[in-house]
């Protein structure tokens, strides 16, 4: 059987989960969506957490309710397109800054290099569940005056000296896609500590609508009166989605230790072949490791081989603006330019058996021999 790049880790507890939520009669936004939400903001060390559809709502949103329509947006030139799209969903102009050859992450100098009178703010990604150099970013976004969006789509669970991702900037954006460490199928939340951003992205995900049905319903009466305040969308998360996002985050620390141990047998076998260069980690951080990505030459040529043997690969990602959407963006990006060419997604996955982690380790061996 071929062996996938990523894989939910689903059990009998997520689906007995679901089951409680058909069986309840409310499976839209309602009681378990606002369980997840007060125990993602305990998670994540935030005063709010708010339940969406996806983490592109969540950047798109969080870009509006930061009162951004003009301007500029600094994102990272790899990374996935929902991070460009927030700036352009919103009428700004993204600016793609160069990355770090090895982290990946978003390179701070870069940054500063790309700032003009036109910029608002910048949405670093925790690559691969790396934590971005966020203490430099916030003092660049103070001296500036530029708000902070933090891209944690891969990062649930990653740590910068100690303190959750997503409890740095004005606001972070989770990703509960299929293959994320936290997976619900498609799912997102959106973290703050400010309270009227918090209320605004509510509003927002729910057409613009002043209270929610939850909200309007008592236990023996509702209340079919609202007011509806703003264009909003239909972003919400339902309780389908927050029943089983309850279950995955009581398992997460389990699932991202697993992810741990599997990155340390790679490494330990791949970190001195010397035709592959594997992935770092700073000392001072805590990785979700929501993938495993080495840097080789002939990148194209494994991905090939890999798949001969029944291995899945990835490439994460290509420098967004040589996307057709984005080919008139004029920019400088080096280091992503060379490195993307480089650089191959191996299968990595909590569920992963040691055969698998094994035939991975032994068919990219045999790619040389
Ligand atoms: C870096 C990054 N940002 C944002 C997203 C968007 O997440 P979602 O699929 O939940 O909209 C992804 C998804 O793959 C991603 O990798």
């Amino acid at each position: 059987m071929q062996i996938p790049v990523f894989r939910p880790s689903m059990g009998e507890e997520e689906i007995d989960a679901i089951a409680e939520v058909l069986r309840s009669g409310w499976l839209g936004l309602g009681p378990k969506t606002k369980e997840f939400e007060e125990k993602f903001a305990e998670f994540s060390k935030v005063n709010f957490a708010v339940g969406l559809n996806s983490a592109t709502a969540a950047l798109h949103l969080a870009v509006k309710a930061l009162g951004i329509n003009s301007g500029e947006v600094i994102v990272p030139a790899i990374t996935f397109i929902s991070t460009a799209l927030a700036a352009t969903y919103n009428n700004a102009k993204p600016v793609f800054a160069d990355v770090y050859e090895d982290t990946l992450n978003i390179d701070v100098d870069d940054v500063k290099k790309k700032i003009t009178k036109k910029t608002k703010a910048i949405i670093p990604v925790h690559y691969g569940g790396h934590p971005v150099e966020i203490e430099a970013l916030l003092d660049i976004a103070n001296e500036h005056d530029l708000r902070i969006i933090e891209d944690c789509a891969h990062a649930c669970g990653s740590e910068y000296k100690g303190k959750p991702v997503g409890s740095f900037g004005d606001v972070g954006c989770f990703s509960f896609h299929a293959v994320k460490n936290l997976a619900t199928g498609d799912g997102g939340m959106l973290t703050t500590n400010d309270g009227g951003i918090a209320k605004k992205v509510e509003q927002l995900r729910w057409l613009g609508i002043d209270r929610s049905t939850f909200l309007r319903s008592g236990r023996n009466n509702y209340s079919w009166y609202y007011d509806v305040m703003d264009i909003g969308y239909k972003y919400h998360m339902n309780d389908i989605t927050a029943a089983i996002g309850l279950v995955q985050l009581r398992k997460l620390g389990k699932m991202n230790e697993r992810r741990a141990e599997i990155v340390d047998i790679y490494n330990k076998n791949f970190g001195d072949m010397g035709w592959i260069r594997i992935p770092v980690k700073k000392d001072y951080v805590k990785s979700a490791h929501h993938n495993y990505v080495i840097k080789v030459e002939d990148r194209d040529e494994l991905i090939a081989f890999l798949a001969e043997q029944g291995i899945s690969t990835g490439v994460h990602y290509m420098p967004l603006y040589l996307h057709p959407i984005y080919s008139n963006v004029k920019t400088s990006a080096p280091v992503a330019e060379k490195i993307w060419k480089k650089i191959i997604t191996l299968p990595l996955y909590p569920d992963m058996t040691p055969n698998d982690v094994n035939k991975v380790i032994t068919s990219v061996k045999a790619f040389k021999d």
